[in-house]
């Protein structure tokens, strides 16, 4: 539905978190009175909890809690929360459902481009690229040598997906391409036509750990999968093994983390997330060469970010018009209204 712009007295109030593109912004901005979040870190929580008040829509990310207290904040009004990612364990859904409001978040844009930097990190760490990288800074590279940086090879390898939504079977698609033999766990299985064609077969958690070179988690965040790798599952993998985490950080226990690659259990990791995130600049997991951090970067890819812009607006302003969301996590609340 195409719709005009509104009246000054008739505009609906949103708070954006972030400054996301300028097309996205304009969008918003000729619709709603919008105010946004000028600078690039995230407002602090006291200063959020003073911009939503009285807000009908609010566009934020995985950095922002959205919750009880916040909702409260913001008051009956509002009626939508759309938020520019499609993990969405930062929201307490429940408690928007309760109270009448939609949220809306952007599944399938960024499925590709995670993918995509999942398998970046899996080669990146097993093929130690910036450790070699370092190496040259350092002016360490004084000859070609038979010894230095020896990595693991990823064609024939084993991959254990653990997750196998969307992302999980995009990584499976990927590893086609290198030969590899493709093991996943999931609670429910993929269907014969879609094993056949990824090439891939179900095991259980611990048959995966036992056999994979690498593991790659791609599962939401839930209390089940709350340190999901902690120090028993990582002693269940290979000494040989290198393990990938582009899903929730909270899925890997860092401490045990930290001891596994320390002391050999496992040989290296690479992480998109963290716990805590941000990380530390000092964090203890940062001193280990064979632990390969970036800053939760698997959707920064220009044309998807524009894509999760174009969707989350869409949310934001579906649902200040108490419209169906083009992408809506909790449908529920329209069936209560
Ligand atoms: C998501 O979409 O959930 C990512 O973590 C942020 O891109």
């Amino acid at each position: 539905m195409v719709v005009g712009p509104m009246t000054s007295e008739a505009r609906p109030r949103v708070f954006v978190t972030r400054r996301i593109s300028e097309e996205g912004l304009a969008r918003i901005a000729a619709l709603t009175d919008a105010d946004i979040w000028p600078d690039d870190l995230p407002p602090p929580r006291a200063e959020l909890l003073r911009r939503v008040a009285g807000i009908d829509g609010l566009l934020s990310m995985v950095t922002e809690r959205i919750d009880d207290e916040l909702l409260v904040r913001a008051g009956p009004q509002l009626k939508v929360v759309s938020t520019f990612a499609v993990g969405f364990d930062n929201i307490d859904v429940p408690a928007c459902t309760r109270r009448g409001v939609a949220v809306g978040n952007t599944p399938g844009v960024l499925t590709e481009s995670t993918a995509d930097e999942a398998f970046a990190l899996l080669m990146a760490a097993a093929r130690r690229i910036p450790e070699g990288y370092d190496f040259v800074r350092q002016d360490r590279w004084k000859a070609w040598s038979p010894m230095v940086m020896l990595g693991a090879d990823i064609h024939h390898a084993t991959l254990g997906i653990v997750g196998f939504g969307r992302i999980g079977r995009e990584v499976a698609a990927r590893a086609r391409g290198f030969s590899m033999r493709v093991l996943y766990c999931n609670r429910h299985a993929a269907s014969h036509e879609d094993e056949q064609r990824l090439d891939v077969r179900r095991a259980s958690f611990d048959e995966l750990l036992a056999l994979s070179d690498f593991v790659s988690l791609h599962v939401t965040l839930t209390p089940e999968t709350h340190h999901l790798m902690n120090a028993a599952s990582l002693a269940r993998m290979k000494p040989s093994a290198i393990l990938v985490n582009a899903a929730r950080g909270a899925v890997v226990d860092p401490d045990a983390l930290y001891d596994a690659l320390k002391n050999g259990v496992i040989a290296a990791a690479a992480l998109d997330v963290t716990e805590p995130e941000p990380i530390p600049g000092n964090h203890k997991l940062l001193s280990l060469p064979n632990c390969l951090v970036v800053p939760h970067i698997a959707s920064a890819s220009v044309a998807t970010r524009g894509k999760m812009t174009d969707m989350a607006a869409a949310n934001l302003l579906a649902g200040i018009r108490r419209q169906p969301l083009p992408a809506c996590v909790n449908p529920e609340v329209y069936r209560q209204a």
